[in-house]
């Protein structure tokens, strides 16, 4: 088996739904009188909802009922999800489309591997669900990154070996998961955060087609 495949997170690889996630935590954090700001929103990137919430409730000092945690998990979703209904392709992140397509027409195996539940309905309104060969997502695995169980599940749903997998991530906690599956970790972001990763660009329009197809063909 020598056929190489490329894994994309989501949130923040894909579209910038940070901006979403924080808005609807925002407006949660204020009903609730706990001071949030955009650098709070940073920790919350590549985790899971419930981690999100616990560390909202912890920086509050709150401790709460499960049945008012889960209210207020629905709470927040709702308001994500009002956000996300408005995206179109025009919040696909610059060159994602262009790079996604290149594998593509390579006939290069697919994977999203998120740690959101809303994957699915974010790529069916950016119109790019057709591009992957599978979703694996935060309704499919039982261990958050930095685990690498997404990771793990995506190179087994492609059928190809977990070292023959690239990875493209923006979250530290997402890196550390790719490392830990021992795939090739790409950091998209800022490489002072993202050191651990094996390469680090700012997005993808720093990324030749090139080094890609090196990659796909070590
Ligand atoms: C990750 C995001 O991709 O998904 C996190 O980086 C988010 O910020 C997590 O909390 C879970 O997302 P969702 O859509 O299931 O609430
Ligand atoms: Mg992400």
């Amino acid at each position: 088996m020598n056929t190489t495949g490329f894994i994309f997170d989501l949130d923040g690889v894909i579209v910038d739904t940070a901006k979403y996630h924080y808005l609807a935590w925002k407006k949660l954090a204020d009903e609730l009188g706990i001071e949030f700001t955009k650098e709070d929103n940073e920790q919350f990137k590549g985790v899971s909802r419930k981690r999100c919430l616990e560390i909202l409730l912890e920086m509050g000092g709150r401790s709460v009922s499960q049945e008012q945690f889960d209210a207020w998990m629905v709470e927040k979703n709702e308001d994500y999800l009002a956000h996300i209904e408005k995206m179109d392709a025009s919040e696909i992140l610059p060159d994602v489309a262009k790079v996604l397509e290149h594998l593509k027409s390579n006939k290069t195996p697919i994977a999203l591997g998120s740690a959101s539940k809303n994957a699915r309905p974010i790529l069916e309104k950016v119109k790019l669900l057709s591009y992957f060969d599978t979703i694996v997502d935060g309704n499919s695995v039982s261990k958050a990154k930095p685990d690498p169980e997404v990771f793990l599940i995506a190179a087994q749903q492609l059928n190809v070996a977990p070292d023959r997998c690239v990875v493209f991530e923006d979250a530290v906690a997402g890196i550390a998961a790719a490392n830990a599956a021992e795939m090739v970790s790409i950091g998209i972001g800022e490489s002072d955060v993202l050191h651990e990763a094996d390469h680090n660009f700012t997005d993808f329009t720093e990324i030749d087609l090139t080094f890609l197809d090196a990659l796909a063909n070590k």
